[in-house]
């Protein structure tokens, strides 16, 4: 039997792929349910039929999420469509929501790429026009990037590179940057400098570590932090800021985070939950957590689980999947994050000490195939998410925007999005996200943004048309 056939097999009589449905139809993929269930009133892509299209974002029986989980769940038997409560599950109706968002969004998407696509190479947005310039090409994925003192940037390649880009040229790779495990989504992963860096020098990698360790007998790793300084081309006075124990480490390749945000003498950075959804909810293991240390990577005694036997005590906030978004609004001192959800759950979160951000026991979205995961939304005692995605953009870095060239753009949030290759500009008014607007789309996945010091907005983009593996900056246009 070929391997794909096994899995199948293996897959429709696993309980854990059969779902907790009494009347499962098809694989229970949202897909196929629709096909089979919805299709013939509907149309093959929600276009219309007997019963109205549900991608003309028209809703006569109420347009939230719950209206249209209502609409499906009790039907309009008096109209000729019969209720669905009876056949699917809470979860089952709760991924054919998501679906017909995600159908929604795609339909519009070529309007929106058409809208946004620059015209004698100017991009025109709501409140500001721009140009694209091309900063430096390269192969890899360059996953992050920040500014020296003297304009001269520098990036980390994921294959384990450390680089200085100057006037247009990636010099190095530094020598003796720490070994990185290259596995799935791991490897070489945020540099940031730290703010008095004109002082002390110091500069912060974030990696994928294997010490050693094993998970069910094979090789598994966990992020890990360090500091160094940069002498020549050398990577020297390595100091360890934070490492987890090998029996913490898990053998999967995804979910490393990891980003760094400093305020006031502490480094916030977060770690995905490693492939491991339950763990973002123990508090004793490091994973799906975003923490907080000192600069020198001293653990505050006033940390919010630092007294509670056996936690872990560098965690500030838990039941996060994989943050890969990490920073401080300047105007109120507050730490915000994005993080990479399950399809159609990618969020934005406004991070204060000990709450439970809820994955995986609440989310808005589904599993990546397409199976459903959960109806819950919210939850007593779980933080709702301040801004959500659906259908996900694969939300990476962020950045509040601080420099004076786009001055209608001061202090708005910036999002990258990967999936969708998109740039977002979220509005915060009081604390809540009033506002997003997609700024750049089409032009290769957005992995990281960041403020240069010359006041213009830097992306790394990473295989994508036309870009691939190159870093660009935003220029307002004449
Ligand atoms: C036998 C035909 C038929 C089938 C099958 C059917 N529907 Fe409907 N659907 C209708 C009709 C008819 C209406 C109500 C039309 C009206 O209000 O005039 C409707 C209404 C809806 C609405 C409300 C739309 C709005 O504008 O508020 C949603 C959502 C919806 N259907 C989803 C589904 C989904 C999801 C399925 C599959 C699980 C499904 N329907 C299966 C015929 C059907």
């Amino acid at each position: 039997m070929n391997p794909i056939k096994a899995f199948i097999l293996f897959a429709a009589f696993c309980p854990i792929f059969a779902g907790n449905a009494q009347n499962r139809i098809g694989s229970g993929k949202v897909d196929e349910l629709y096909q089979a269930s919805c299709a013939s009133c509907h149309g093959k892509q929600l276009e219309g039929g007997s019963g109205q299209s549900l991608i003309d974002d028209i809703w006569k029986h109420g347009p939230t999420d719950a209206d249209i989980a209502k609409s499906i769940s009790d039907g309009f038997p008096e109209l000729g469509m019969a209720p669905w409560k009876d056949v699917f599950s809470e979860d089952q109706i709760r991924s054919l929501v998501i679906y017909i968002r995600e159908q929604n969004q795609l339909a519009d998407k070529d309007a929106l790429g058409k809208r946004l696509e620059p015209n004698g190479g100017v991009f025109k947005t709501e409140k500001h026009s721009f140009e694209m310039q091309k900063v430096v090409d390269a192969k890899g994925i360059l996953w992050s990037l920040d500014f020296m003192p003297n304009g001269n940037l520098i990036t980390t390649q994921r294959d384990g590179k450390l680089w200085i880009v100057k006037n247009g040229k990636l010099t190095g790779p530094i020598n003796g940057t720490p070994k990185v495990w290259t596995h799935g989504q791991g490897g070489l992963l945020e540099v940031a400098l730290h703010p008095d860096y004109e002082e002390n020098r110091w500069i912060y990698l974030s990696y994928a570590e294997n010490v050693g360790g094993f998970e069910a007998n094979k090789p598994a790793g966990m992020t890990a932090v360090v500091r160094g300084r940069i002498k020549g081309e050398e990577w020297v006075d390595q100091e360890e800021i934070f490492h987890a124990p090998a029996e913490f480490h898990t053998n999967s390749g995804v979910h490393f985070g990891s980003r760094f945000a400093f305020e006031e003498g502490y480094l916030f950075f977060s770690i995905g939950d490693r492939g491991r959804q339950d763990m973002a909810q123990d508090i004793t293991r490091p994973n799906g957590k975003i923490h907080r240390i000192h600069d020198d990577g001293r653990i505050p005694t006033d940390n919010p689980f630092a007294d509670q036997p056996g936690a872990y005590a560098s965690i500030w906030s838990y039941g996060h999947r994989n943050p890969q978004g990490l920073d401080v609004d300047p105007s109120t001192g507050e730490l915000w994050e994005t993080e990479h959800g399950p399809r159609g759950g990618d969020e934005t979160n406004r991070i204060r000490p000990r709450l439970n951000f809820g994955w995986p026991v609440i989310t808005y979205g589904m599993n990546y195939n397409g199976s459903p995961m959960t109806d819950s939304t919210s939850q007593e005692g779980m933080e709702q998410p301040k801004h959500y995605w659906v259908p996900s953009i694969a939300s990476c870095g962020i950045d509040f925007y601080e420099g004076n060239r786009f001055y209608n753009w001061k202090s708005n949030l910036f999002v990258s999005g990967m999936a969708s290759q998109e740039l977002h500009r979220l509005t915060i008014e009081d604390g809540e996200v009033v506002d997003d607007e997609i700024v750049l789309k089409n032009q290769g996945r957005v992995r990281d943004v960041a403020n240069g010091p010359d006041g213009y907005l830097y992306v790394s983009l990473t295989s994508g048309t036309p870009a691939k593996g190159s870093i660009y900056r935003l220029v307002p246009a004449k």
